[in-house]
């Protein structure tokens, strides 16, 4: 049975390949930031209102103008085909018949066009999931915008920029399984090249990246920009500064740079430094619906999830996904029920509690 997220893990790890298993739960380093993540949700503590009891909560919720049933998005991840033949098509039908905004990654192993494709034949009639692209900037803007309209003319609704990505994190375990290329017949389907008769282009990091391109993203495309990987306060005032839209605020997973803190833990202080000006999407060891309360009350408007979407596809490809959205939904409406909160709007920095040392009370 699967009741939990850790669950879809559990059973993920008895179909895949143990090298494509550590490739999805590795990180950058010593992976202390992969953990943060997870612990610093079980640290905090949830305190409820009650007696303030509403028959039904309300979920849905809007993100930047896409409408959203849950408040829990599909983080970019990359090479959906690595862990279930359909790949992205089958990630891509998951959320839009649960009505959930799949953030595409650049990376996908299925052209953007036919994730659109999917998506749109999956949707139930007046119940439309918008969807997202994620971009890592090539230093070949002309190819990069070539990307964009590509995204565009498929229908994304919002485009996401991850800018924590100079250069690769280094992951031990893909190092030492020497996992460094995706198997044969495996490809980055977007990376074809159209100028140079789709020949398919490596995935290039930009170090030299810089808030120069973000302005030219911005008067590149209309659409809604998200900025992925921001992590300093002072960078999340440039970010509204520079025409950012919404923030995703996240830390790679852990896969970027080791040791920065846990993004439930910067929630706060990011939020202050926005003020309400633009959203804030917060990804990183969510696995709880209690995790999502505690993210919303601290700031975030939705939150994202990024390995559990691996293990629900490998386990049980697209049932698998909608299975795991679906168990997702329940525990954040129970959350919200016990929590005395009536729907996702209702929830406040007061409902959370760092927990109180007891150093001195017991002794
Ligand atoms: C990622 N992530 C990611 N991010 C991104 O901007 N582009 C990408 O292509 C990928 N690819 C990717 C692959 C895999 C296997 C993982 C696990 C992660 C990061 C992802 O969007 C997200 O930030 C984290 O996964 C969130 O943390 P959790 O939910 O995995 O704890």
């Amino acid at each position: 049975m699967l009741t939990t997220v850790q669950d879809f893990e559990t059973a993920a790890r008895t179909r895949l390949d143990p090298v494509h298993a550590d490739f999805i739960a590795g990180g950058a380093g010593d992976e202390i930031t992969v953990r943060a993540n997870e612990e610093a949700f079980r640290r905090l503590r949830l305190l409820p209102r009650v007696l303030r009891g509403s028959a039904v909560r309300e979920l849905d919720t809007t993100v930047l103008g896409s409408r959203t049933r849950m408040p829990v998005l599909l983080s970019p991840t990359a090479f959906h085909k690595l862990v279930d033949e359909e790949g992205e098509v089958a990630t891509a039908r998951a959320a839009a018949a649960t009505g959930t905004i799949m953030i595409v990654s650049m990376a996908s192993t299925v052209a953007v066009e036919d994730i659109a494709e999917a998506g749109r034949g999956a949707r139930e009639s007046g119940d439309p999931a918008p969807w997202w692209f994620q971009l890592y900037i090539q230093p070949d803007l002309e190819f990069t915008e070539v990307l964009v309209r590509r995204a565009t003319d498929a229908g994304c609704t919002a485009l996401v920029v991850t800018v924590d990505s100079p250069v690769r994190g280094a992951h031990g375990r893909d190092l030492r399984n020497g996992f460094l290329d995706l198997p044969a017949g495996l490809r980055c389907e977007n990376m074809a090249d159209p100028r140079q008769g789709g020949r398919v282009r490596p995935i290039a990091m930009s170090p030299e990246i810089s808030w120069e391109h973000l302005g030219w993203l911005r008067r590149t495309t209309s659409l809604p920009i998200l900025i992925k990987g921001a992590l300093h306060p002072e960078d999340a005032r440039l970010a509204v500064r520079h025409g950012a839209d919404g923030l995703l605020l996240s830390n790679h997973g852990g896969r970027q740079l080791d040791t920065v803190p846990a993004t439930v833990e910067l929630l706060p202080e990011i939020a202050a430094a926005v003020a309400g000006r633009i959203p804030i999407v917060l990804d990183g060891g969510v696995r709880r619906g209690t995790d999502v309360v505690k993210a919303l009350a601290l700031g975030a408007s939705a939150v994202g999830i990024g390995r559990p979407v691996m293990w629900a596809l490998a386990e049980g490809g697209e049932k698998g996904v909608r299975r795991l959205l679906e168990l997702l939904r329940e525990e954040l409406d129970q959350a919200l029920a016990l929590c005395g909160a009536s729907g996702v709007q209702d929830l406040t920095p007061a409902l959370v509690r760092a927990p109180r040392t007891l150093d001195g009370v017991v002794s």
